[in-house]
């Protein structure tokens, strides 16, 4: 039996997952990492701490299978937007700034006013967002400009889980697309956009295609993690261009929805389109010679997790989300708005806030529990509505993933407010088993990446609109005209 790698660094942990060539899971394992806060905004980890983390996952799978040396090739994701920063030597200078740091507002603007806001979008595919690379890369040069004088290496986290396998500074397309520097119509770094933020363009990496071979595990590498020397390391994939991979959504035509700690909307494209004002994101996507938009809500089961720690502590999300079956679509009127960490689309905006608009004293517990599942499938069907009217063609097929997917009541909730038949794929591995199957492409397990997911992914339930479907309306277009209205409420708010 031959078995794949794959390797995702996300803001949790460092995990690693192994399956066979019939896509089967032989094992998993995670070692969790934290984040660190030093300031408001602001949002740090180790990358010393992400690889000790994989090299501590990566000995634990192996030791659950008989033949390490079976490893064919080895797939990477991780969180996209990240800033590592590496001397010459490839020593890390600073900690890593993550995709949910938020202390780049300045910088976004200097982007758009060097580049011009309609330009960006053309090129990069999106607007100039607090999270993504290129503004970190400013802020380092405008409050750290002894650590900015030191770089020789800019990666993305993944990347430097490569950089520690296989010695080599490398990226994939996919992920390189969240930096604000690739030109995302012709799938390479843009001279354009490096030149005029004045980036050393030596500092960039290669790029490449998900499922092609960037390197081999090294013999110092082989060392720490158990594996053998020699094996190769493709390109792989962001998280979110893996996870959809992992689910199918490597086609035009099949949307994936991931109701995760962050919800998301992906739409596969045949060729490369921006969204003209930027409210969706425009990425290459890991699968060669596709591109997707991505609709991205920060705060999905996110917003969930936090109601149950918060409001109902220690009880399972199972009778949890079951007691608001019984509760009729609308919440009798309580909307809740899922901005508890900010937002991105379709309203990027670092400052806005969650409510609950509209309690009365008939009000009950499964209300507010009703409302939250209401709100968050509101806010996704924004990204949707967006990406229905956009230049990505006929949907054929939405796929549901994610923790927020195992809850028959949310499931539903979803089909009824999207108004369209929901498949349920049973993906419990996430991004990581995307990254695995780039990997068996890479290693010549299959031949392309359409015919992997094809052969392994496993499809369940079809949810279909029910009866409560035109019921969501109303509430609906509500819930689209809070934000506008407390927007102004929110800023205020900020400065308290
Ligand atoms: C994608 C995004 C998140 C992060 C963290 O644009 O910001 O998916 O990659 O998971």
């Amino acid at each position: 039996m031959r078995y794949l790698l794959g390797l995702d660094v996300s803001t949790t942990g460092s995990k690693a997952l192994l399956i066979d060539e019939t896509g089967a899971v032989v094992a998993s394992h995670t070692t969790p990492h934290d984040s660190s806060q030093p300031h408001p905004l602001w949002s740090e980890q180790s990358p010393a701490g992400w690889w000790s983390g994989m090299a501590a996952s990566i000995r634990a799978v192996l030791a659950k299978v008989g033949d390490p040396g079976a490893i064919q090739a080895i797939g990477l994701t991780g969180q996209m937007h990240g800033l590592v920063c590496l001397d010459a030597s490839g020593n890390v200078l600073r900690p890593a700034i993550l995709w949910n740091d938020q202390r780049t507002q300045a910088e976004c603007d200097e982007i758009t006013a060097t580049i011009g806001a309609r330009r960006l979008i053309e090129l990069t595919g999106n607007r100039a967002l607090t999270g993504f690379t290129a503004p970190k890369i400013l802020w380092v040069r405008a409050h750290e400009p002894e650590v900015y004088a030191r770089i020789a290496h800019i990666l993305l986290p993944k990347d430097y889980i490569r950089f520690k396998l296989t010695g080599e500074y490398a990226t994939d397309r996919a992920g390189a697309s969240g930096t604000l520097l690739l030109n995302v119509a012709r799938r390479d770094w843009s001279r354009e956009v490096v030149d005029a933020l004045d980036i050393p363009a030596e500092w960039l990496p290669p790029t490449h295609e998900g499922p092609q071979v960037t390197g081999e595990v090294s013999a110092a590498a082989a060392q720490e993690t158990g594996l053998r020397a020699g094996i190769p390391v493709v390109g792989g994939g962001g998280d979110q261009s893996a996870q959809a991979t992992g689910v199918g959504a490597v086609r035009p035509g099949i949307v994936a929805l991931t109701v995760g700690t962050s919800g998301v909307v992906f739409a596969p494209l045949a060729s490369y389109a921006y969204e003209p004002e930027g409210r969706l994101h425009a990425f290459c996507h890991a699968v060669p010679g596709q591109w997707h938009f991505m609709g991205v809500m920060l705060s999905a089961a996110g917003s969930l997790q936090w109601y149950r720690d918060t409001l109902r502590p220690g009880e399972d999300f199972g009778p949890l989300t079951g007691e608001a079956a019984d509760i009729p679509p609308g919440a009798e009127g309580l909307i809740f708005l899922p901005y508890l960490t900010g937002e991105r689309t379709p309203h990027p905006d670092p400052l806005a806030r969650g409510a609950f608009v509209g309690l009365t004293s008939r009000h009950t517990r499964p209300h507010l529990t009703r409302a939250v599942l209401e709100g968050v499938a509101f806010g996704l069907r924004d990204s949707f509505e967006l990406i229905k009217n956009s230049d990505a063609g006929r949907i054929d097929e939405v796929r549901i993933s994610g923790g927020g997917a195992r809850s028959a009541v949310w499931r539903q909730i979803f089909a009824d407010v999207f108004g369209v038949p929901l498949v349920v794929v049973k993906a419990l591995e996430g991004a990581a088993y995307g990254a695995a199957l780039l990997a068996g492409v890479g290693g010549g397990v299959w031949p392309d990446v359409p015919t992997a997911a094809e052969q392994t992914v496993e499809l369940g339930e079809r949810v279909e609109p029910g009866e409560h479907a035109g019921a969501y309306e109303a509430a609906y277009r509500l819930y689209r005209d809070l934000y506008p209205l407390l927007k102004p409420v929110f800023e205020r708010q900020a400065e308290l």
